[in-house]
């Protein structure tokens, strides 16, 4: 038996993976996988919560979930992958769980409203409201000590830690409390989407796939929101609220400059010639 501490985390299996999950868990995920027990965790139940009529396209997801996890350097031999609805202790913990939560914390959980409002639900499942539940069975069941989630997933995790209290000080010490890991880079915690809304997503329509082709990639990045009173060149330009700069500041390294960019030493000094003017888009 490893001694190693655990993590768990996971996606839903509606699809394939975008560059959001990416900075905001798969990352986290690539760079701890020596130091811990990994549990990647292939949600094909949570899914269902908005999926539930297109149960056609979940089995095939599982593997695109799979394969995505694996392509951005997560190793088979250290890590192992779980598929959600093959775990029957997720579902018998999710009823138990179920008694110690309050019907209100579901329904003023943050993420859930605003996921509710962006797939238009206005009387939601009874299985969508209560998804964090199952969640921190998920996490539970193996023990887990650290998810590493995007900050979406917070009031989740804060969720399941109070479950954890609560049931420990009902029936004595047995569930382990996890701590969230949220990504190094503050500008990960929320990556907008190429229209500049609030956070990639596949229901929005605003994603760069993981499995995306560069020239596809490409396009998708030349029609990305930028700054839209930028009309000509000479325009000062605005960095706030600009999709550009925002991944920059998400992806763009030091060194880059040199190789790709070597007019700039920094992105500061890109900034900075972007503000005063002179500097167009597409070059950014
Ligand atoms: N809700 C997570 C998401 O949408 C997916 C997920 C399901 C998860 N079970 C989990 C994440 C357990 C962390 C731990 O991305």
């Amino acid at each position: 038996m490893s001694e190693k501490k655990r993590i768990l985390t996971g996606d839903r299996t509606t699809g394939k993976l975008h560059l959001g999950h990416y900075v905001g868990s798969l990352q986290n995920r690539v760079r701890l996988q020596d130091e811990y027990e990994s549990f990647i965790l292939l949600a094909d139940i949570q899914a269902l919560t908005t999926h539930l009529e297109h149960t056609e396209l979940l089995e095939h997801s599982i593997y695109e979930v799979a394969m995505d996890n694996l392509s951005v350097g997560l190793d088979p031999n250290k890590i192992t992958l779980v598929q959600q609805s093959r775990i029957p202790s997720i579902g018998e913990l999710t009823v138990f769980y179920s008694m110690l939560v309050s019907v209100n914390s579901l329904r003023h959980n943050p993420t859930i409203k605003t996921e509710a409002a962006n797939y238009g639900y206005n009387d939601m499942t009874y299985g969508f409201l209560g998804y964090p539940v199952s969640q921190s069975a998920d996490i539970t069941f193996c023990k887990a000590n650290l998810v590493p989630v995007g900050e979406d997933q917070k009031p989740h995790m804060e969720m399941t830690r109070k479950i954890v209290r609560r049931f420990n000080e009902l029936y004595g010490e047995t569930l382990v409390e996890p701590e969230i890991v949220l990504p190094a880079n503050k500008n990960c915690f929320r990556l907008p989407g190429l229209d500049g809304k609030a956070k990639m997503s596949k229901s929005l329509g605003n994603c760069i796939y993981l499995s995306e082709e560069p020239e596809d990639i490409k396009k998708k990045v030349m029609s990305m929101y930028t700054d839209p009173n930028h009309i000509r060149v000479e325009d000062p330009g605005q960095i706030e609220g600009n999709t550009v700069f925002t991944y920059l500041d998400a992806f763009c390294k030091p060194e880059y400059f040199e190789e790709f960019l070597p007019d700039y030493k920094s992105l500061d000094e890109l900034k900075e010639h972007y503000s005063r003017g002179g500097l167009g888009d597409v070059k950014v």
